[in-house]
């Protein structure tokens, strides 16, 4: 069967050059990436790379396949930055967030020179906002906001880890999941979503990737 996301993931090295400075996305299809990343590096195919990453997990991952780990703020700016994500159009806007490393994402994604996605065919979409929007809050009056989304019809659910346990990010903040279905005015909402106190961002990527790298069913690539 066909792994569209391995695929995407190891042909975006292909994009890499000696010297560069790589940011490293979070999640299933960055692994591949990450992977194919440290195996060229360990061929000799690629030199002189370091990496900054979009999360512990991914950071770690990095370490394991033997890649030169650095922090963000230890790196003028970041060369590539090449991440997964949740539902994109091919103008170039995206949900991400699905992981939980939305805020590290869009940060790195500020201050990369070229931002790649690599995704699933099933990924691209039409319009944003089938795939549940996150929304990163500050814990300090999070049910607040909760109720407000609630209000407004946008149906929330705090995000989960385990039974009990509300899911914490890297940054130790919650996630509200808002299950909006297929969305017309998204400019819209990303704006009124960045404005809310206690919000501190969301999985709405607007105008920020400068090539999605898609694998099809039939195996093969198409960079947009
Ligand atoms: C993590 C993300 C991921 O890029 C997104 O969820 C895609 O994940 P996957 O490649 O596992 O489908 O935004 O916060």
């Amino acid at each position: 069967m066909v792994n569209m996301k391995e695929n995407a993931g190891k042909y975006a090295v292909s994009h890499v050059r000696d010297g560069m400075v790589v940011g490293l996305g979070t999640g299933s299809t960055a692994y591949y990436f990450i992977k194919e990343l440290g195996q060229q590096i360990a061929n000799g195919d690629l030199q002189a790379i370091r990496a900054v990453a979009t999360s512990k997990e991914s950071f770690q991952l990095g370490l394991d396949f033997g890649i030169d780990m650095v922090r963000i703020d230890d790196v003028e700016k970041v060369d590539l930055l090449v991440d997964g994500a949740d539902e994109a159009t091919l103008d170039f806007n995206g949900i991400k967030g699905g992981g939980g490393a939305l805020l590290y994402e869009k940060i790195l994604s500020l201050y990369s020179d070229r931002v790649i996605w690599i995704v699933s065919q099933d990924k691209i979409k039409d319009k944003l906002g089938a795939f549940p929007i996150a929304v990163e809050v500050i814990k300090f009056g999070a049910w607040k906001l909760f109720k407000t989304f609630h209000q407004a019809g946008m149906n929330p659910s705090f995000r989960k880890a385990g039974k009990d346990k509300l899911y914490c990010t890297d940054a130790d903040n919650y996630i509200i999941d808002l299950h909006l279905g297929p969305t017309d005015d998204i400019q819209r909402l990303a704006f009124e979503l960045k404005n809310m106190v206690g919000v501190v961002d969301h999985g709405l990527f607007l105008n920020i990737a400068d090539m999605i790298i898609v694998g099809t069913s039939d195996g093969n690539i198409d960079e947009h």
